[in-house]
């Protein structure tokens, strides 16, 4: 990674664990500021979408899988929807936001995909823009650590290593911060 300045990121994090009800999901979505233009990679069933709406953000969600943009448009029609691979999203958008939430980039299995991914939802930032990345993080268990030493488990990266996780952003222009929060591993990029 270019520039890890944990010490700002983690404050924020902190203050932010003082609401018990949040877990994982709400600490990383509330990164997001009202009111702005946001991209979703992998929205799933929609969840942080009606809540990036319900503050006022316009919201663009991308999922390769035609049932879960099926579900999240009947919790959340008021966004813009597209059904495909984001590997291969060709829009002519900038955004505020590009988010990519709940190891949603593990599900591309190859290492080099997960690279592109990140180039890709990188070029779709407005300047200033932020790209918000939540996998795995390697240390959260000994489960973890043991699978990710397996042959197989290291080459496909399910639980990605902070060397693989730096090699996603290598060349990228920007401030990277990163915390853990349970077994989540949260990564901010600043443009
Ligand atoms: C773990 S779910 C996360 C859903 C949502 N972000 C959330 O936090 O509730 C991962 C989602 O990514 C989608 N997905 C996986 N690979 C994808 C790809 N290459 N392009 C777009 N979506 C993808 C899956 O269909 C799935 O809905």
């Amino acid at each position: 990674m270019q520039k890890m300045n944990l010490k700002h990121y983690e404050q924020t994090i902190k203050s932010m664990t003082k609401t018990p009800e949040l877990n994982d999901w709400r600490l990383t979505i509330g990164l997001v500021k009202p009111n702005s233009r946001v991209l979703s990679i992998g929205c799933g069933s929609g969840r942080e979408v009606k809540y990036l709406v319900e503050i006022g953000c316009n919201v663009t969600a991308i999922d390769i899988d035609p049932e879960c943009v099926r579900l999240s448009k009947e919790i959340e029609p008021n966004a813009k929807y597209i059904v495909g691979d984001a590997l291969n999203l060709n829009i002519d958008i900038k955004f505020d936001y590009v988010i990519c939430l709940n190891r949603t980039i593990n599900y591309l299995l190859d290492q080099q995909d997960k690279v592109n991914l990140v180039n890709k939802m990188y070029s779709f930032l407005k300047p200033h823009g932020r790209l918000i990345i939540s996998t795995t993080h390697f240390f959260s268990s000994i489960k973890s650590m043991c699978v990710s030493v397996l042959p197989t488990r290291t080459k496909l990266g399910y639980y990605p290593r902070p060397s693989q996780i730096g090699k996603w952003f290598e060349g990228l222009e920007g401030e990277i911060f990163t915390s853990k929060i349970d077994s989540t591993q949260v990564i901010l990029l600043k443009k």
